[in-house]
């Protein structure tokens, strides 16, 4: 039975990199208004998890749900596995924002043609409604004034933002970040951090791979510690960080501090 207060569902999650094996089993599920932060060392599989909800990655074995609606796959007959509907998995990446830690910008646009872009050429909507939705999101994120700037002469702070409006212009269902900030300098952290926290008090659906404890401490109303390609402990952020049971997650936590 689909379950469509779920906006995400991950079951059993695996992926391979010919004999490394990534993700050995993760099963996660963010209802509608969840924030859940992703935490854990560095290689421990985060950026994949991520990327296997929207597909970028294709998982080795495992089951991804969105909005009650499962991405259909079929083997690909060497031990992984291929979707057997394309046309479903690009419909379901356009319910999927998606901000990565180096802003992925299109450099040879201006910061509007950057957020109007999928919704015009994809999801074929009125170029003037497009433009009226990005210039809200603009003004939302601080950029209205950077409408018509190119990536490459705005800050990191200022691309990242850009890349957000961009995200939410599609009306996404769920926001993933990966690491929206750890590419930034210091002092333009807080501009960015700023407009997620955002997201999160409207309740936005959002997963959110962050190195960034005390913010995932502040927004998130579940954290997942990922250690070794499995979840080794998950819960409210004031057990995760207050009162951490594995050994793990308890050195984690003391290396950060
Ligand atoms: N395309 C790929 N091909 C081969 N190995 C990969 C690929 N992508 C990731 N890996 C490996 O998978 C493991 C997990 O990588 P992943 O990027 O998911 O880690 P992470 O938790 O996001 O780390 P970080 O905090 O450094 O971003 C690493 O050992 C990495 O080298
Ligand atoms: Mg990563």
């Amino acid at each position: 039975m689909s379950d469509t207060a779920q906006a995400i569902e991950v079951r059993d999650l695996h992926k391979r990199f010919g004999p490394l094996e990534v993700l050995k089993g993760v099963s996660l599920t963010a209802k509608q208004g969840d924030v859940i932060a992703i935490i854990g060392g560095s290689g421990s599989g985060k950026s994949t998890l991520l990327r296997c909800i929207n597909m970028l990655e294709l998982p080795s074995a495992g089951s991804v749900t969105v909005h009650g609606e499962t991405i259909e796959m079929k083997t690909d007959g060497h031990g992984g596995l291929i979707p057997s509907n394309r046309r479903q998995v690009q419909r379901i990446r356009t319910r999927l924002g998606m901000v990565f830690q180096s802003f992925n910008l299109w450099q040879h646009m201006t910061v509007l043609q950057n957020v109007i872009e999928v919704p015009v050429h994809v999801l074929k909507q009125p170029r003037d409604e497009a433009i009226a939705v990005a210039e809200t999101l603009l003004k939302r994120v601080g950029l209205y004034e950077k409408r018509d700037a190119y990536p490459a002469f705005m800050s990191g702070g200022q691309q990242q933002r850009a890349a957000i409006a961009r995200a939410l212009a599609i009306q996404p269902l769920v926001m993933l970040f990966d690491e929206p900030t750890s590419a930034l300098d210091p002092e333009l952290v807080g501009e960015v951090l700023s407009v997620i926290g955002d997201l999160a008090r409207e309740k936005r659906t959002m997963i959110l791979v962050t190195h960034e404890m005390k913010f995932a401490r502040q927004v998130a109303s579940h954290v997942v510690f990922l250690h070794g390609g499995v979840i080794e402990e998950q819960g409210p952020p004031q057990a995760i960080f207050e009162d951490p049971k594995s050994e793990r997650l308890k050195k984690f936590i003391s290396s950060i501090h």
